[in-house]
């Protein structure tokens, strides 16, 4: 029998504990849970048979052979970095990063150690995004899509934080924008956004200082003629729950998404409905991650530069926000975040203010 991967999970939170919980399902051997919340990591290390720490330095001396990031998102880059510093793979969730100069040195650190770094946009193994892609391709182009995602002020309020989650435009659209770039076939080239603070006066968020944007309607033109609207808020009152439903219209039918249970396409013969219950996209990529790694199975997991292509999408929005302007994604460059999540995103932030003002 060969010598099962082993793994360390970073972040012991909901993400956190999925991963640990799937590596161990994978086959693979859970050595450590890393999390400055003792109890945590205890939880999740207990499940999986690993060590609970809260120094990722103890935890990279075990020479993982893969680390998986589930921290919250500021802490991607320099967790990332130093996992591909010791010879690490790593899967590190969504969204890559707050900042392209952050995204860009977690690829230059992959690239520099040989080593894979792939974004959790689990998207990609939930059926029904193979479902959209097929309803999608019979619709013809250019299409017409809009999606509605809108939620109450989450619970997490780290999830507002400009500098510690960075708001829906990033933490949440990252995969919106993900999968219109396979339904799309790419990138857009221009978006146009405003935004608003529907949070103000909340006071859920009231304390947290840099509070993201919570709300926008956004327009983005992708090549060929195909345009897409998004309507998006978390700043809805609490306890509002979670909605996520897309449209497309194109030249040879209608498709609708109540993601991610049905997508019903309509065309000249009818109605075709197809639904689902009941899978885990975060194990399908867990598992396919374990398969690449142990037995060069065709890639499938998203890369950097997935990451870094919907968060150029997410950077462009919040100037287009900021400047009252469209904005060529072509003019979204290394190193330059936009105004509104500018300050603080220069690696410096004190990690433990922010989690103690955001949770
Ligand atoms: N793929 C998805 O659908 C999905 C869903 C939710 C969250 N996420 C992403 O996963 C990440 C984590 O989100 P979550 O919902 O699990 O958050 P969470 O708050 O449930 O867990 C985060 C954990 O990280 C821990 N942590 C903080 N600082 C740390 C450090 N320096 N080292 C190690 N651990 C540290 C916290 O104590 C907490 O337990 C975020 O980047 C988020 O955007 C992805």
């Amino acid at each position: 029998m060969s010598t099962p991967l082993t793994a360390v999970v970073v972040g012991a939170g909901d993400m956190g504990s999925r991963h640990a919980r799937h590596w161990a399902a994978a086959g693979a051997r859970v050595l450590a849970v890393v999390d400055p919340d003792l109890p945590r990591a205890e939880a999740s290390a207990h499940e999986t048979g690993a060590q609970a720490m809260i120094d990722l330095h103890e935890a990279l001396a075990l020479r993982p052979d893969v680390v998986s990031v589930c921290t919250p998102t500021f802490l991607h880059a320099p967790t990332t970095i130093a996992a591909l510093d010791v010879g690490a793979h790593v899967l590190c969730e969504k969204p890559a990063a707050l900042s392209l100069a952050d995204a860009y040195a977690m690829r230059e650190a992959a690239t520099a150690a040989g080593r894979e770094l792939r974004i959790g946009f689990m998207r990609r193994f939930d059926p029904v995004l193979d479902a959209l892609l097929e309803a999608g391709a019979r619709s013809g182009r250019p299409l017409l899509a809009q999606a509605t995602i809108t939620a109450g002020i989450r619970p997490k309020r780290l999830m507002h934080d400009a500098h510690a989650n960075g708001g829906p435009i990033i933490d949440m659209c990252c995969h919106l924008f993900y999968v219109w770039g396979l339904l799309f076939d790419g990138q857009p080239t221009e978006v146009a956004a405003r935004g608003y603070t529907f949070s103000d006066g909340k006071p859920e968020v009231a304390h947290i200082a840099h509070r993201a944007l919570d709300s926008a309607l956004i327009t983005l033109a992708y090549p060929g003629g195909t345009v897409g609207q998004v309507q998006v808020s978390w700043g809805l009152p609490s306890g509002v729950a979670p909605v996520e439903r897309h449209t497309y219209v194109g030249p040879d039918g209608l498709v609708t998404v109540d993601w991610p249970e049905r997508v019903v396409r309509f065309d000249g013969q009818g109605e075709h409905v197809w639904t689902q219950s009941g899978s885990d996209p975060w194990k399908g990529q867990i598992d396919a991650f374990h398969a690449e790694l142990t037995a060069a199975a065709p890639r499938r997991v998203a890369s950097i530069d997935d990451g870094i292509d919907a968060l150029r999408t997410s950077l462009a929005v919040l100037r287009s926000v900021a400047e009252g302007r469209p904005i060529a994604l072509a003019d979204v460059a290394s190193g330059d975040p936009p105004a509104a999540v500018a300050e603080g995103l220069d690696g410096d932030a004190d990690a433990g203010a922010l989690l103690e003002a955001g949770t």
